[in-house]
């Protein structure tokens, strides 16, 4: 096997939030992937760092008063530990505000430029005249242009799933100052993306993405390719572009130059050659983990990006799902947006890599962590199955034959038959079909359960004249385990340590299929505690945001909130509205639905689309903006009320024919009613 050159990337986290389960899936992943590849012998770098610049990280650092530069500090340091804790190997871990990453991306921008791929253009943008800034759409809110809802995002509706420019927005608002925009020109920077499209195209179909990757690019391909605003204008947190005072690089062009920045950083600091890695005729092999919402800056940005600027491409770009937390998306209110630091708090990291790894293939579909399935998972396979393997037989070679395994080897066809499994395990880890590997590896440890089983060593060794025999059989027991936490290193490193200091040898490749034979071991210690229920219910008590924390009122009844806990936000209560007659209340038709079809809608991140049934054979169509609290398929066979006799309204989906009532701010806080059991569909809710 000859020895590859590779270097593996996570996605840089934004350096203004903390690091929380959702993105630990990809590091996980990457990180064990690397761990394989190492483990293999190849050399393998992973780096990563903090994604550092933009808006948002400017106006937070601005909120705290503090400089961004002592923000990113902070965060960097804080998620730093939190990756160190969870066993995430990186080789380098930087900034994206760093030296290296200045020089890189000025670099590549020259040299895009020279070629002529920099254009320039004069566009208009809503700005906010008290702060002083354009406003990013994230920063507008207004009235929907479509179907009038209030207080809506700057670029889509939550309500009718409208996507609009921010501009078009009624009653539009800076969410900074509240001041109302004004329209003001400025010259942008534009990378002429579609002057790559052929060779996009071509990379595409090179096999360099999944198969769920490459068709949706190419839909992106058949809409055409737009040219790229990679400008934006002060005050902004980031590099300004080279000859063009007051325009700073946007923060997804130097983010993904961050990989090679950190790689540059780590090239310096221990003599790799940089080159070698990113020149044109690279052999090296160069991978991206990533999450799905980003695919198309790395699918097509970036490798646009590389081309232009005379550097290699990388070989793969893998995208995985999201994380869900027992079905549905993680949410602050459910207490199931799960940060780093609660986990650790609570649980052992490796629960969680071995929980993820036991879900993971190659495949981009969304994993879901169950957490009784995670607690009863982890219980019955890592502590139930493998660890058993070690405690059931270590005890006696301490206690009985001197802490040593026996000369002979009591059943070398078994023995073979795990280490013949290696070869098969490997390609699963190789193309990160981790789900896999992990089955394959517990059908091994089922078949060292059932032969210990079968030999009950602790029935051979109360007769004398079986001595021999129960000293093999634990012998082999422990080698069997051996060959399974061999094969777990790269999901369980910090358990693998422990195991090597207990086996007083090291789990390696070269050395797995020669058995333990005549060789002294260390007694044993118990390697794995059992997940308690009763700290996973704490995890997620302490990752609840306190939504009805205590409410003071004042004279003029607006409404205050104390925050009664570190992790309260807050939360303001709208005003009531005006009061209406009972006649008036009458006017609104609620019903009770029964939710009979519940569907995602095709190219509307936010809308479900609903069939009710509200009696008597009646269905009616909606669409509701609740896709960022509901799965579509936990909603199906539900009953929840809905307004009967609103008009209907034509969306760009179809007829949305009523309202579903849901209560909460928006978002993943979003709460569908239903009324108690016993009701049927159809009933008027009075
Ligand atoms: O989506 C994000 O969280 C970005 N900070 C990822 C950047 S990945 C790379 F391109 F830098
Ligand atoms: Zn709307």
């Amino acid at each position: 096997m000859s020895r590859r050159k590779i270097l593996v990337t996570s996605a840089l986290p934004y350096a203004n939030g903390p690091i929380h389960l959702g993105h630990l899936l990809e590091y996980i992943q990457t990180d064990i992937w690397a761990r394989f590849q190492k483990a293999r012998g190849h050399e393998c770098y992973y780096v990563c760092a903090d994604d550092a610049h933009g808006t948002p990280i400017m106006l937070k650092a601005q909120e705290r008063g503090i400089t961004p530069e002592q923000m990113i500090e902070q965060t960097k340091i804080e998620h730093q530990a939190d990756f160190a804790d969870f066993a995430i190997g990186f080789d380098n871990y930087h900034s994206t505000h760093s030296k290296e990453n200045r020089e890189l991306s000025t670099m590549i921008y020259n040299r895009l430029d020279e070629k002529g791929y920099i254009k320039r253009k004069t566009i208009s943008q809503l700005f906010d005249p008290e702060k002083n800034m354009f406003l990013p759409d994230r920063f507008v809110k207004g009235d929907c242009p479509k179907c009038g809802a209030l207080d809506q995002n700057g670029d889509s509706c939550d309500v009718c799933g409208a996507t609009y420019s921010p501009t078009e927005v009624k009653n539009a608002r800076s969410v900074i100052s509240g001041a109302t925009p004004i329209l003001k020109d400025s010259e942008h920077y534009f990378f002429d993306l579609p002057a790559f499209s052929q060779m996009l195209q071509d990379w595409t179909r090179s096999g360099s993405l999944q198969e769920e990757m490459a068709n949706k690019l190419q839909e992106w391909f058949k809409d055409g390719l737009q040219m790229w605003d990679i400008s934006r204008d002060a005050p902004y947190f980031g590099f300004e572009i080279p000859r063009a005072p007051g325009k700073f690089f946007y923060v997804w062009l130097d983010a993904p130059i961050g990989y090679l920045a950190s790689f540059k950083n780590l090239c310096d600091k221990t003599g790799i050659d940089f080159d070698s890695f990113w020149q044109l005729d690279s052999t090296a092999e160069v991978y991206h983990f990533i999450g799905k919402d980003i695919i198309y800056f790395h699918s097509l940005f970036w490798p646009a990006i590389l081309e232009g600027a005379d550097l290699r491409k990388p070989n793969a770009v893998w995208a995985h799902g999201f994380v869900t937390v027992n079905g549905a998306k993680m949410s602050k209110s459910r207490g199931t947006f799960i940060k780093a630091r609660t986990y650790l708090d609570h649980l052992n990291p490796e629960y969680l890599r071995y929980y993820f790894a036991s879900k993971l293939s190659s495949s981009i579909t969304d994993l879901d962590l169950n957490l009784e399935d995670f607690t009863q998972k982890v219980n019955a396979d890592l502590v139930g199955k493998v660890v058993n393997i070690a405690s059931r037989c270590a005890g006696f070679i301490t206690k009985r034959y001197d802490g040593k395994l026996s000369a002979t080897l009591a059943e070398p066809a078994l023995l073979q038959e795990f280490t013949d499994a290696g070869n098969s395990i490997a390609d699963s880890f190789e193309k990160r079909e981790f789900s896999r590997a992990i089955r394959d590896i517990m059908a091994l440890a089922d078949k060292a359960n059932q032969y210990i089983d079968a030999k009950a060593p602790w029935v051979l060794v109360k007769d004398e004249a079986k001595q021999q025999e129960a000293h093999d059989v634990c012998s082999m027991g422990i080698n069997l385990f051996r060959v399974l936490m061999h094969y777990l290193k790269p999901v369980l490193p910090v358990m693998a340590t422990e195991v090597e200091r207990f086996l007083n040898s090291e789990l390696r490749w070269d050395n797995y299929q020669q058995p333990l034979v005549d060789h002294a071991i260390e007694p044993f210690k118990a390697l794995m505690q059992r997940v308690d229920p009763v700290k996973v219910a704490a995890m997620v008590d302490d990752s609840k945001d306190n939504l009805q924390p205590a409410v003071t009122v004042t004279a003029k009844d607006t409404l205050k909130t104390i925050d009664t806990t570190s992790s309260a936000k807050t939360a303001v209560r709208e005003p009531i509205a005006d009061t209406i007659s009972i006649e008036d209340f009458a006017k609104i038709d609620l019903r009770v639905a029964k939710i009979v079809k519940a569907q995602a809608v095709e190219g509307a991140d936010k809308l479900i689309q609903l069939q009710l049934d509200i009696g008597e054979g009646e269905m009616r169509q909606v669409f509701a903006g609740i896709k960022g609290a509901y799965q579509p398929e936990q909603l199906e066979g539900r009953y929840t009320v809905m307004v009967a006799n609103l008009a209907a309204r034509k969306m760009r989906f179809g007829l949305s024919e009523g309202m579903v009532l849901a209560a909460g701010p928006g978002g993943s806080d979003l709460f569908i009613l239903s009324p108690d059991s016993g009701a049927v569909a159809g009933m008027r809710v009075k």
